[in-house]
Formats: C-alpha cells, sequence, structure tokens
C-alpha cells in the first residue's frame, strides 16, 4: 500500500530546466522524509507539485490518499504547508494571522484565539504578537509562517527549509515541535540543507541533485554506503611516512591512502578506540612521531559531499533573528 506521500515519475521542465527529472517517493505514514539536495536540486519544485501548486508534465502523485493531479482541492484540505514562500499578511498583526487561519480552518472564535496565543507563545512570538507582520525580522517571519501551518494539525505536513534563518535555540525548539507533531502520527516530508537537521529528525532521507532522486535510506545507510570508520593519522615527518604506511596496513580493512603533501594517512578499519590504541603503541615502537590521530566516523556532510561532488551550503547559518528569511536568492547549480 502506497505511503501518506507517494510520488511516482515526477517530470517538471522549466524551458531547458528539467526541474524534476523523474522523481519517486514513498513516505509511510506517520513517518519523516528528509528532502536534502544542494540548490536548485528541485526540493521546492517537488513540494510545489505534491501540494497541488504547480502542475507537473507528467507523473503522479498521491496524498493522505487522494490523487493529486484529479482532486487538488481536496488535497489541499488535507496538508498543511510551510514554504520559503511565506504566507503571512503583512497588515495584520502576528496574533491577527494566526487567528485568521484558525477560522480559514473553521475553529470557533474561541478556539482559533487560544490557539493563535498558544503558538505565539510557543514560537517566542508572544511580546511582538500586537504587531504588524510587516515589523517583524526575517527570523520572526518564519516563525509566524510555520506557527501559521501548524495551527490545525493535519495529517500530512510539508515544511521547505523550515528552519533556514533561524537562530540555533529557536532552530532547537522548532525540532521539538517538530518531533511532537510527529508523535501524534503526522506525516512529514521535510527539506533541508542542514544535514544535521535531516540526522536528527529524518526516518528516511532522499538526496536530490538535477532533479533525480541520487540516493535513499536511513541516516545510518546512507553513511555505510560511504564506508565505515577509519582512522587517520598525521605523521611529523615525510620520511616516517612509509613506517606509519606499513602499520596502518596491519590493521587495516582496505587500502591506507597517503596525502604526501599533508603527511595524512588513511585507512578504514572496524575495532574503533580499542584499536586506536594499538595503532598509537605501534606507531610509537617504531619511533613515528605523530602530529595528529583520531578515529573518523562518516557524517552526512561526507555522504552528500560524495554523492554530489557540493559541500552543502547553508545559507544563513545561525544569524536568526536579522535577515534570515527573506535572504537574497542563492546561486543555483544548473549544469
Ligand atoms: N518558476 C520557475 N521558472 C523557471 N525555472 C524554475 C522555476 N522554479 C524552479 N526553477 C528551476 O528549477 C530548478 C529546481 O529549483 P528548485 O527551486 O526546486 O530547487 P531547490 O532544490 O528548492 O533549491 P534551493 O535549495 O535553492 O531552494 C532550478 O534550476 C530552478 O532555477
Ligand atoms: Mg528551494
Amino acid at each position: 500500500m502506497p505511503g501518506a506521500i507517494y510520488a511516482e515519475g515526477l517530470v517538471k521542465t522549466f524551458g531547458d530546466v528539467r526541474a524534476l527529472d523523474g522523481v519517486d517517493l514513498d513516505v509511510p505514514e506517520g513517518t519523516v522524509l528528509g528532502l536534502l539536495g544542494p540548490n536548485g536540486a528541485g526540493k521546492t519544485t517537488t513540494v510545489r507539485v505534491l501540494t497541488t501548486l504547480l502542475q507537473p508534465d507528467s507523473g503522479s502523485a498521491v496524498v493522505a490518499g487522494i490523487d493529486v493531479l484529479k482532486h487538488p482541492n481536496e488535497v489541499r484540505r488535507s496538508i498543511g504547508l510551510s514554504g520559503q514562500f511565506a504566507a503571512v499578511d503583512e497588515y495584520l498583526t502576528g496574533r491577527e494571522n494566526l487567528q485568521m487561519v484558525g477560522q480559514l480552518y473553521q475553529l470557533s472564535a474561541r478556539d482559533a484565539k487560544a490557539r493563535a496565543l498558544q503558538l505565539l507563545e510557543r514560537f517566542n512570538l508572544a511580546e511582538a504578537a500586537d504587531r504588524p507582520a510587516k515589523t517583524y525580522s526575517g527570523g520572526m517571519r518564519r516563525r509566524l509562517d510555520l506557527a501559521a501551518a501548524l495551527v490545525v494539525s493535519p495529517p500530512v505536513m510539508f515544511m521547505d527549509e523550515p528552519t533556514t534563518g533561524l537562530d540555533p535555540r529557536n532552530r532547537q525548539q522548532l525540532w521539538e515541535v517538530i518531533q511532537e507533531l510527529v508523535g501524534g502520527g503526522t506525516t512529514l516530508l521535510l527539506t533541508t540543507q542542514y544535514l544535521e537537521e535531516a540526522d536528527h529528525l529524518a526516518d528516511d532521507i532522499c538526496v536530490v541533485d538535477h532533479g533525480k532522486v541520487i540516493a535513499r535510506g536511513t541516516a545510518d545507510q546512507l553513511k555505510a554506503r560511504t564506508g565505515g570508520e577509519r582512522v587517520e593519522v598525521v605523521v611529523h615527518e615525510p620520511e616516517q611516512i612509509t613506517a606509519a604506511r606499513e602499520v596502518l596496513a596491519s590493521y587495516g580493512k582496505g587500502e591506507v591512502a597517503v596525502a604526501e603533501h599533508t603527511r595524512k594517512l588513511t585507512v578504514p578499519v572496524t575495532g574503533g578506540a580499542k584499536l586506536l590504541a594499538e595503532v598509537i603503541r605501534d606507531l610509537d615502537t617504531r619511533g613515528v612521531e605523530i602530529d595528529d590521530i583520531g578515529l573518523r566516523r562518516p557524517t552526512l556532510d561526507d555522504v552528500f559531499i560524495s554523492l554530489t561532488g557540493h559541500v552543502a551550503e547553508a545559507a544563513d547559518e545561525g544569524n536568526g533573528e536579522g535577515d534570515g528569511a527573506d535572504r537574497a536568492p542563492r546561486k543555483e547549480t544548473v549544469k
């Protein structure tokens, strides 16, 4: 049975740009899918298609059991969306914005008011509640937009880069809100450029690049694909590389890689910290002086770089309250 979010063969072109080049997704109910990819990979386009805002050229999608192309209005009633394109009314206050959303979803005036208050507090907006949204900073707007998406808890939620431009404290709080939401059974598709965020929140991760899903799996599965743990040694003298190589080869589960100019040797291993201690002893016995040694496990960053050839660019790292949400357009990677 297809999951709460299901897509098959989504293609969308803009002129010569194939923004989506055959995207397949299947997100089981009550789980979080992290859509990870560099700028221009097709993340927002995927979200726009799944939330009925954009017609694909071909392919099909089913959200909350409803065909997205055949019954867009019904889909809209079953989903929540918070996006790179904020849906905030500039001239209303934060409180009015949230109450209005509640009333659109047919909460009573009293419930809408109570829910608005709760969300304003939750998102650290209580003090600014009665100011027009146009006076909010970028980070505040982003939080208001997220709060608006959470006024009612729809069965399926989409969040496009929910924490870009939030400072670390607000990001942490949003993670908690998201975990609560998912704990209550909501299915969530979230796009992000923060690999740590995908690692923390997502049950499954799809890495997209150039409109294609190029890898999928849990964070651990993806990390395992990039190879397991390895020992890295930096020797003090170039002359000691040969001796160090012999020592590492005797412990390694694969080839010893040597970077001559940095005097760094790397070898895949199993055995963790205990093995590291033995390696250090052996190097010492052989008279190899080391500047640095460490056991390194792959991170999602390694996965991302090895899959896409890009370093993940997280815009606005940590400057939340400033100009986060209305960041300048970022460069696209169209090749
Ligand atoms: N309305 C549009 N008209 C023309 N090209 C578009 C349009 N929307 C998206 N594109 C192009 O489609 C590709 C995918 O864009 P998309 O916005 O989905 O990327 P993204 O993964 O969300 O990137 P980002 O991380 O920068 O938000 C890009 O090359 C983009 O320039
Ligand atoms: Mg985007």
